[in-house]
């Protein structure tokens, strides 16, 4: 139905409708027509009314096309094959298909909206439509599986990096793999993996990126933790400059990974690090740890201080 609206509106390019016209081609009562038309704006669109005139369309959210990607993207390996979607549950799901019908390395998922978007430690992840950068990457490492973690790490250092780069925002990275603005959460990557006897088939890469989300489009409680890159900057950034830009900087990184291995991702992930060698606690499933994080272990674990001198790395846990 707002889709239809939208559509509507769209059509007369800018040109008033009335709500009796607009209620009788969707079938639908006026006030229904004006709920529709507050959904459509808190989606991004601007609308102005009248009382005596109807609605008239001013400007639409921006959209992802392949007309405003492809020219972008300077990349040989990633973003080869990119598959958009206006609406999907979770661009993860889009891709665990893809992958397990054989979509080579690099196929990109995006869409401007999901229902269903999924964060780490099963929460959920706030996708509002055209406003954010909601994708999933396939990825085919020839790694063993427990070096699957690198890789989060690893695509935590090409966004912040490429963010950095394009928003001039001083970006860092909370263990493990969350980008922070002052404290806010910018970003968040979602790592999923399918292996078969013991072996790596494939990994799905996960990255939400809060691009152009305005206050109203959080909950009161979420506003102390999260921020979008407008919020932070004052400006709307262009979606597609930023897809093209992360996949640049991933390909750049992963290249640099197969050939080196850990160990210069490690040190860019250290110097774009901003929890370590501050005393912090965990939440680990063993329960509460204690100490002061001082680096990352080969495997991608952190390593832990304790207060009785012993460092310990750390697998997974929720950072307080
Ligand atoms: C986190 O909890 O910080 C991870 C959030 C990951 C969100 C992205 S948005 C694109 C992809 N699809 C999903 O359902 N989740 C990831």
């Amino acid at each position: 139905m707002r889709e239809q609206l939208a559509a509507l509106l769209e059509e007369k390019q800018g040109e008033y409708v009335s709500g009796e016209q607009l209620s009788r081609i969707l079938n639908v009562s006026r006030t229904a027509v004006w709920k529709h038309i507050r959904k459509l704006e808190e989606e991004g669109y601007k609308i102005e009314a009248s009382r005596k005139l109807g609605y008239r369309l001013v400007d639409s959210p921006d959209q992802i096309t392949l007309t405003s990607l492809l020219p972008r993207l300077t990349t040989v390996r990633l973003g080869r094959s990119v598959k958009l979607f206006d609406e999907v549950d979770s661009t993860q799901n889009i891709a665990q298909k893809l992958a397990e019908e054989g979509a080579p390395e690099g196929t990109l998922i995006l869409a401007e909206r999901q229902l269903s978007g999924r964060g780490r430690m099963g929460r959920s992840w706030l996708s509002p439509k055209g406003r954010g950068v909601w994708m999933s990457m396939i990825l085919r490492p020839t790694i063993p599986l427990p070096y699957t973690p690198q890789l989060t790490l690893l695509t935590a250092v090409a966004l912040c990096r490429a963010l950095r780069r394009l928003t001039g925002l001083e970006i860092g990275i909370k263990w493990p793999n969350d980008l922070l603005i002052d404290g806010r959460k910018i970003s968040g990557i979602l790592l999923e993996s399918s292996a078969e006897e013991e072996r790596l088939r494939h990994v799905i890469v996960g990255v939400g990126i809060s691009v152009n989300l305005d206050k109203q489009h959080y909950t009161e409680d979420m506003l102390d933790r999260v921020i979008s890159l407008k919020m932070a900057a004052g400006i709307t950034f262009d979606r597609s400059e930023i897809i093209a830009g992360f996949l640049a900087e991933f390909e750049a990184v992963y290249t640099l990974y197969e050939q080196e291995g850990f160990a210069p991702v490690r040190s860019l992930w250290e110097a774009l690090s901003v929890s370590l060698h501050k005393p912090c606690k965990l939440t680990t499933p063993q329960g509460i740890m204690e100490g002061i994080p001082v680096g990352l272990a080969d495997s991608g674990a952190l390593l832990l201080k304790l207060e009785d001198g012993d460092t310990v790395p750390v697998f997974s846990a929720e950072m307080g």
